[in-house]
């Protein structure tokens, strides 16, 4: 049976039990993903639309999830605007190349996603047609600045000083920068609606690092940008985390739904980003590691703080992490359906 709640919800309707996905939900934390990893390297897997596909179903079979998303990675469009990358065992994504010099940002060149990545085009159209309209599926991206900051630091990074100095020292080279990245992710999340995706995510992972002013200054306007060039034909969720301090610019850069952190109350975010606007969240994480009634004791009180009112989509305030159980995955899914149903 098809079941629309997760677009329904993404539309402020109402709905007969709040819907639920969750970030990082196809992963480590499931043995029949590791199963696979074990065979393939994970761009591997990005880039072989079988098994991505296979792998954005795996969650799928396990738990009642409302939405799908693709199996991908916000770095799959840096390979083709010239920014080569790996994966190190154990340490998340390496680019070869960190950008530091203007002439590295002038040969930035923006992608073509039907020669670029065809493979993540193909993996939505099969995981689509083999959804067959079970549940809804999302295409995602990163947002500009988290892009940016992986293409600047050359992976993770703890203050992101590279990025600032870039940002704070050369406003105009950030600015071609920023241009070039949101042109990117303008064409990459077309051609993934085009493929299939029915609503799409922008993650900000890491904008958290800024204050308010900067984050004005700096990055809303291309976030924006990137939020307007989906023009509405599906709806947009605003993903950021450890920005509970300027939710309300947050919210400003768009997005039909914004998805906020633990780190603040969810009623609390959602009178600053405006009742009239979609929400996700906003479990911690860390709670799944918790016995099955303490992760049923803490949706009821994050339930409680949405108030019944249409437009909540139930998520983790951030992706699910590694070496959760999948018993306590299991126990929040059945529990947000079991306490949201028949209000
Ligand atoms: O949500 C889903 O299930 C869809 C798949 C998905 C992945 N990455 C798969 C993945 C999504 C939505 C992402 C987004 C992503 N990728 C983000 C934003 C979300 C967030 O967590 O803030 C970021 C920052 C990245 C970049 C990235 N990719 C990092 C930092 C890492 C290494 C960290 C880690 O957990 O090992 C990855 C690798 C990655 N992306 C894995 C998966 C399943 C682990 C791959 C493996 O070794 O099996």
């Amino acid at each position: 049976m098809a079941n629309e709640t997760f677009l329904r919800a993404c539309r402020k309707e109402t709905v007969e039990h709040t819907p639920i996905w969750l970030m990082r939900q196809a992963g480590r934390y499931l043995k029949e993903y590791m199963e696979i990893r074990k065979k393939s390297s994970f761009l591997e897997m990005c880039k072989t639309p079988e098994i991505a596909c296979e792998v954005t179903l795996q969650p799928l079979r396990r738990f009642e999830l409302d939405a799908a998303i693709i199996f991908a990675d916000i770095l799959l469009p840096l390979e083709g605007m010239g920014v080569n990358f790996h994966f190190a065992k154990n340490e998340g994504p390496v680019i070869d190349r960190p950008i530091r010099e203007n002439s590295q940002i002038d040969a930035i060149k923006i992608i073509d996603p039907y020669k670029d990545v065809p493979y993540l085009l193909e993996a939505l159209k099969m995981t689509r047609a083999e959804l067959n309209g079970k549940v809804p599926l999302l295409g995602f991206c990163g947002a500009p600045f988290t892009l940016a900051s992986y293409m600047i630091e050359g992976g993770g990074s703890k203050n992101y000083l590279n990025t600032k100095k870039l940002m704070f020292s050369d406003p105009g080279a950030w600015k071609v920068l920023m241009d070039k990245v949101c042109a990117v992710l303008a064409v990459y999340l077309r051609a993934q609606i085009e493929a299939g995706a029915q609503a799409v995510q922008i993650f900000d992972s890491w904008v958290g690092c800024l204050g308010a002013a900067d984050y004005e200054e700096y990055v809303l306007p291309y976030t924006k940008k990137v939020i307007d060039s989906v023009g509405g034909d599906v709806p947009v969720i605003n993903f950021s985390t450890n920005t509970g301090p300027y939710i309300d610019l947050i919210a400003r850069a768009g997005g039909d739904i914004v998805s906020v952190d633990w780190r603040m109350e969810l009623d609390t975010a959602w009178e600053r980003i405006g009742t009239d606007r979609a929400i996700q969240g906003n479990l911690d994480p860390g709670v799944l590691f918790g016995p099955p009634e303490f992760i049923k004791k803490r949706a009821a009180e994050v339930l409680k703080k949405a108030g019944g009112r249409p437009g909540h989509i139930f998520n983790l305030g951030h992706g699910i992490i590694l070496g959760t159980p999948v018993d306590g995955v299991a126990a929040l899914v059945d529990s947000v359906h079991e306490l949201s149903s028949n209000k």
